[in-house]
C-alpha cells in the first residue's frame, strides 16, 4: 500500500495535469495532501538547451489507519481502502476484531480464528499460523481466555513466564517450557499436572490416580474412608485393621501386622486394638508406642518401645497378663532386755 495512485503528466505545459478520468479528478483532489514530485529534464548541447521536458508525478499519500478518510460510500470510492478498514467519523479505522499493525497500513485479526490472507497477518496473536484464511494456533498452544492470543496447551512448550502456563493448571514456566510444578506430574494428556501428593489439587477423580486411594473431594485428593495419607503424604493407606494393602509398607499406619492376602493383618502376638485402628501387643515384651498399646496385658506399661510389667508384677505364666510377684519380707525383731537380774539369772 505503498502508491495508491501514481499519475503522469507529461509534456512542457505544466499546468495541464493530465487529469481527465474521474479517477483522475479523485487524484487531483488529493493533491494537497498528496507528494507531489515534479522532474525536469534538460538535454543540453554547447550550454545551449537543446530539448526540454517535465514531468510531475503525484503519489497520493496512502490513507493510513487513523488517518482522515472521505467518501465513506460507496467502498470503492473511499479512500480507506485497507482491508479490514472502514471509514467511520472521518476517521479509516480497523473494524471490531481487527488491529492496526505497528505501520497503521493494515489491519491484522486481534483474535484467534480472525481472517487471514499472509502468515504475518497472525502476528499480533503470537503461537499461530494462517490456515485456510483463519488464524490458528500452533500445535502445542490454544486461545487463551479472551481469544486473543494462542498461549501454551501442553507441557514442553515454550513460554517466557508462569502466566503464560496457566492454561496447564498446577504448571510453571521453567527453563522456559511450561513444566509441572513440585509435586504434580504430567497426565496423560499433558496438558494438565496432576498431583502426587496427598491434598494435591484435582478436578475429577480421575486426577487422584497416582494418590492410592484417594477421591477428588472439593479440588483436592482426599483420602477414601478408612484411608490416611502415609507418612510421606503419597498415597493413603488403610488405618484400620484389614485395610486393603498392595505392599508390606501399605501398612504402615497400623503398626505390627503384614500385608496378607491383600488385608493388613495383625502379627502373630498383636491383636487390633478397640478402634481397630492397631494392632497392639497381647504379651509381654510386645512391641509398644504408648501405655494405651499395653492395655490388653494389664499392669504394664510401655518401656523403651516394650510392655513390661508394672513394678512388683511379673509376668503370667502365659506372657498374657503381669499378676503379682513373690517377694521377700524381712522382719527384724530386736528385743532388748533390760532385765540384767533375769539375764543374770539366765546365765
Ligand atoms: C472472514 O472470512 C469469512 C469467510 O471468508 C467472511 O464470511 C467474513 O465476513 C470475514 N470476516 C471479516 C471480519 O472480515
Ligand atoms: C534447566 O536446564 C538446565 C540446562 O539445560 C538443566 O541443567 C536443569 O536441570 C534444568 N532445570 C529444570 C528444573 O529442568
Ligand atoms: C478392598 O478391596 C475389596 C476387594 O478388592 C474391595 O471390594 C473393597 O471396596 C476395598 N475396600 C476399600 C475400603 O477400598
Ligand atoms: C503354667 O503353665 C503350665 C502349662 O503351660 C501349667 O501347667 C501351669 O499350671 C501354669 N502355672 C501357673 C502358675 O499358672
Amino acid at each position: 500500500m505503498i502508491r495508491r495512485h501514481l499519475s503522469v503528466g507529461g509534456g512542457s505545459d505544466r499546468r495541464n495535469h493530465g487529469f481527465k478520468t474521474e479517477k483522475g479528478r479523485l487524484v487531483s483532489l488529493k493533491m494537497a495532501s498528496g507528494i507531489q514530485c515534479a522532474f525536469y529534464v534538460f538535454i543540453l548541447m554547447n550550454a545551449t538547451v537543446l530539448i526540454s521536458t517535465s514531468a510531475q508525478v503525484v503519489i497520493a499519500a496512502p490513507v493510513l489507519i487513523g488517518d482522515d478518510c472521505t467518501s465513506p460510500k460507496p467502498p470503492d470510492l473511499s479512500d480507506c481502502t485497507i482491508e479490514h478498514a472502514e471509514c467511520i467519523g472521518g476517521k479509516c479505522l480497523c473494524i471490531k476484531d481487527y488491529t492496526s499493525s505497528d505501520g497503521r497500513d493494515k489491519c491484522l485479526p486481534e483474535r484467534v480464528y480472525g481472517n487471514c490472507t499472509f502468515q504475518r497477518d497472525c502476528e499480533l496473536i503470537g503461537n499461530s499460523f494462517c490456515y485456510s484464511g483463519k488464524c490458528l494456533c500452533d500445535n502445542g498452544y490454544v486461545a487463551d481466555d479472551d481469544s486473543k492470543h494462542c498461549i501454551p496447551g501442553k507441557l514442553e512448550t515454550t513460554c517466557s513466564g508462569k502466566s503464560d502456563c496457566y492454561k496447564i493448571p498446577h504448571s510453571d514456566c521453567t527453563n522456559s517450557t511450561c513444566t509441572c510444578e513440585a509435586d504434580y506430574e504430567p497426565a496423560a494428556d499433558n496438558a494438565h499436572c496432576i498431583p502426587e501428593k496427598v491434598d494435591g489439587g484435582c478436578t475429577g477423580n480421575d486426577d487422584c490416580k497416582l494418590v492410592f486411594n484417594s477421591v477428588c473431594n472439593s479440588g483436592k485428593c482426599s483420602c477414601d474412608k478408612d484411608y490416611a495419607a502415609a507418612d510421606d503424604s503419597k498415597h493413603c493407606i488403610p488405618d484400620r485393621v484389614y485395610g486393603n494393602c498392595t505392599f508390606q509398607r501399605d501398612c504402615e499406619l497400623i503398626g505390627n501386622s503384614i500385608c496378607y492376602s491383600g488385608k493388613c493383618s495383625c502379627d502373630n502376638g498383636y491383636v487390633a486394638d478397640d478402634g481397630s485402628k492397631h494392632c497392639i501387643p497381647e504379651k509381654v515384651n510386645g512391641e509398644c508406642i504408648g501405655n494405651d498399646d499395653c492395655e490388653l496385658i494389664g499392669n504394664s506399661v510401655c518401656t523403651s518401645g516394650k510392655c513390661s510389667c508394672d513394678k512388683d508384677y511379673v509376668a503370667a505364666n502365659d506372657s498374657k497378663h503381669c499378676i503379682p510377684g513373690d517377694y521377700f519380707s524381712f522382719s527384724i525383731i530386736i528385743v532388748y532386755r533390760s532385765d540384767k537380774r533375769k539375764l543374770h539369772r539366765l546365765r
